[in-house]
């Protein structure tokens, strides 16, 4: 053991005579040598198709994927991928493990990129980085250090393969950093003072992980693309989450003291001026107490709360109730919950051990009984605050837990734990649910919550949506109040091409139509969002039967990969048709939401932008005009719309008409297909009731949608229905082939 080394050395220094200690003292390297923890080559099992698993020492019982629940992987799904062979050397991988630290080494070529590792705001690449992952609030002032909301210790190769590092502790990440004296191949020895050349950070051929745990289970998932192991790590986390169709529309948040009167008019107001609403989010004042939270409804605020769920109902509308965690002693199941406590309080409040399946059924049992059954039909879903930290703002390092768990363990779950509490009510009902939550981690794959946070810069808003690709999570730019209409239109548009569409006005008196020069563009915007509803509901789907993220950073777009090698005519058999091209590398201001459209938001303020086209013909989503192909574009759009662009030959299901909330579960509506481009056009619609979890039992269809240009160069659509005949909700098929005549 490295520790006994010391001890030996200090204990020789105290009990021989100086010179003796020293003589031995000289022999001790040799020693230290032969007690460094042995390396062990890891033992890969298939634990599902093109998914391997290897154990290092005695991993914790909890665990990121058992904290999530993400236990019964998509199997189907996996089985219905290519084949494919293990991606890596096996020689090539080791751990180590030692008291109660366990490390482990993958081999990291020279050629190869690496993405993920979490919900990073500043940059998409990890390469030469060294992280602490660790559920924090992102801080925008520092440097990259692996603290955020989503931590995913999951990170996704350019060799075309992802790895899971599945311990619930703070993990120490290094890639390409901290060359190995055992390295085959090793950077060359420079003089700093005269040759030249010499690194301070000398490129290693490693990525090597710490987790301060007796044992780590570590996973890896096949390819062949980068893209396609994305989707096997979310098709093992059970798939991709698939919200209610409502989920998908428009969620607008109040002040904090609303009473019931105010979030009513405040609906009121959305459907005057015709801006669509589907969701309102009540924030603490919904409670009769919160920091800590009481978990009960605020009587004088809401008196009556049944008749004001039944009014929001009326509206079309669902409720979604802000809490945080933290249990006052006020709340009726405080002292059911108190033998649950650990060992420190958070704003006063008791912290719950919800690893302890007891402690998380008094809390579903709650929110089941007296919140969701209250009506079941008008509460959505639920807003998870403060499980993220701030260091200051949650249980210290030093908090345990009745389980045993320590407060390490707990931070890096908690987010899982009360996402999965969540959901679990809403099961009970078999009504489906979309939330919000602040702090999450591996397995989320398969939870329909979207995470937001406090800041607020544009930028790193865009690039966190184009990580969470990455990581098997969702994030939403969300839109707040602000001091010009530009800033509040462009956040808008944003938001609308983001897995949620959400303004939180939790502490701004202002209001969508408050800049009214703004107004139309903004109704605009949330309009288009309600219509294309059809298309990002059919992503979700895919998301949940196919793993492929809602959201696909560019380094993940297959027409972009090898396309530098291409372009110079170099690409061969040896060369890796996945190697993203230099120019791609950091793009992180655009991304693909679904299989059709490329968005490239456009902050506030800024009249021009670059826009990456991939290799293929790109056409303007509101114009159908052809934009370009394979190359750069500079796009100064007007203030109306934001830019967005449509692949070669996509379809685009939309709702026919303009809408203010999304269709009711099996209610028909009329359907438009958007055809763009040159290419014929081939798409499986997705349907299915949009409300419970029946699919589940296969109550679902797929419908097969292909436009094509016959000899007269006059182009049709087919409609081809599931041949099961079920759940199919629009009325009627009409073609728009683009650009519309
Ligand atoms: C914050 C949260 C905000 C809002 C606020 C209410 O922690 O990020 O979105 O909900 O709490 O107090």
């Amino acid at each position: 053991m490295i520790s006994s080394f010391v001890d030996v050395s200090a204990g020789l220094r105290r009990c021989l005579p100086e010179r003796l200690a020293l003589a031995l003292a000289t022999l001790l390297p040799a020693l230290a040598v032969a007690q460094i923890p042995p390396a062990s080559v890891l033992r890969w099992a298939e634990v599902a198709p093109g998914v391997w698993k290897a154990t290092i020492g005695q991993p914790e019982s909890l665990t990121l994927l058992s904290a999530a629940g993400a236990t019964v992987p998509a199997r189907d799904a996996l089985a219905a991928m290519p084949p494919a062979a293990f991606p890596l050397a096996p020689a090539e991988i080791e751990g180590r493990q030692w008291d109660a630290k366990t490390t482990v080494r993958f081999p990291l070529a020279a050629d190869e990129d690496i993405y993920g590792l979490g919900v990073d705001f500043t940059n998409m690449r990890r390469n030469g980085a060294v992280f602490e992952l660790h559920v924090d609030h992102w801080d925008s002032k520092k440097a990259i250090t692996g603290r955020t909301h989503a931590p995913v210790p999951l990170y996704v190769s350019t060799k075309g393969f992802a790895v899971l590092f599945d311990a619930a502790r703070y993990l120490r990440v290094s890639v390409g950093h901290g060359v190995r004296l055992a390295a085959k191949v090793k950077p060359p020895v420079i003089d700093r003072t005269t040759g030249k050349g010499w690194q301070a950070d000398p490129r290693s051929d490693s990525i090597e992980v710490l987790a301060g745990a007796t044992g780590m289970d570590v996973y890896v998932f096949a390819g062949p693309s980068p893209l396609d192991a994305v989707r096997r790590y979310n098709l093992f986390c059970g798939g991709g989450a698939l919200p209610p169709k409502w989920g998908l529309g428009f969620l607008s948040r109040v002040q904090t003291k609303y009473t019931a009167e105010q979030a009513l008019a405040d609906i009121a107001e959305f459907r005057k001026n015709g801006i669509p609403l589907d969701m309102l989010g009540l924030e603490p004042g919904w409670m009769s107490q919160a920091y800590p939270c009481s978990f009960e409804w605020d009587r004088t605020r809401f008196p009556n709360p049944k008749t004001f769920l039944a009014e929001v109902e009326k509206q079309h509308v669902r409720v979604n109730l802000w809490f945080n965690p933290y249990v006052a002693p006020e709340t009726p199941f405080y002292a059911k919950l108190l033998p649950f406590a650990g060992t420190h309080l958070v704003w006063n409040g008791i912290v719950p051990d919800y690893t302890m399946p007891a402690a998380q059924k008094i809390l579903v049992d709650h929110l089941t009984h007296t919140v969701v059954d209250l009506d079941p039909a008008a509460v959505g879903g639920f807003k998870i605050d403060e499980v993220d930290g701030y260091d200051r703002y949650l249980w210290p390092d030093t908090a345990v837990f009745p389980s045993g768990r320590d407060a390490e363990q707990m931070r890096q779950t908690y987010g899982l734990l009360l996402q999965r509490a969540v959901l679990d009510a809403f099961r009970r009902g078999n009504r489906r649910t979309m939330g919000q939550v602040r702090g999450t981690n591996a397995g989320a794959s398969r939870f329909p919550f979207v995470i937001y946070n406090d800041n607020y810069e544009f930028d790193g808003y865009i690039t966190a949506v184009s990580n969470s690709g990455f990581a098997g999570v969702l994030w939403s730019p969300e839109v707040r109040g602000s001091d010009s209409g530009e800033d509040m239109l462009r956040r808008t548009q944003a938001v609308c091409f983001s897995p949620l569409a959400l303004y939180n006005g939790w502490a701004s008196p202002q209001k969508l139509w408050t800049h009214a020069e703004v107004t139309d563009d903004i109704r605009a915007a949330i309009v288009l969002r309600e219509r294309l509803l059809p298309y990002f509901y059919n992503t979700f789907a895919q998301y949940h039967y196919q793993g492929t993220p809602v959201i696909r950073p560019m380094q993940l777009v297959s027409s972009l990969a090898g396309a530098g090698q291409q372009a110079a005519g170099k690409l061969d058999a040896t060369a890796n048709p996945y190697e993203v091209p230099a120019a791609v590398r950091e793009v992180k201001d655009q991304y693909m939401f679904g299989d059709a459209l490329l968005v490239a938001p456009i902050a506030p303020n800024v009249k021009t932008r670059k826009v990456l086209l991939p290799a293929g013909k790109w056409y303007d989503f509101y114009t159908g005009k052809f934009a370009g192909e394979n190359q750069t574009i500079e796009v100064t759009p007007s203030l109306a719309a934001m830019p967005v662009f449509v692949k070669d030959g996509s379809l685009v299901p939309m709702l026919a008409e303009d809408r203010q909330w999304a269709p009711a579960a099996n209610e028909s509506v009329a359907l438009e297909i958007r055809h763009y481009g040159e290419a014929p056009g081939k798409l499986a619609l997705y349907d299915d009731d949009g409300e419970t979890f029946d699919y589940e039992k296969g109550d679902f269809s797929w419908t097969q949608l292909t436009a094509a240009k016959n000899a007269a160069g006059k182009w049709s659509g087919t409609v081809t229905p599931d041949a099961s005949g079920r759940q199919w909700h629009y009325s009627e098929v009409r073609w728009t082939f683009m650009p519309a005549q």
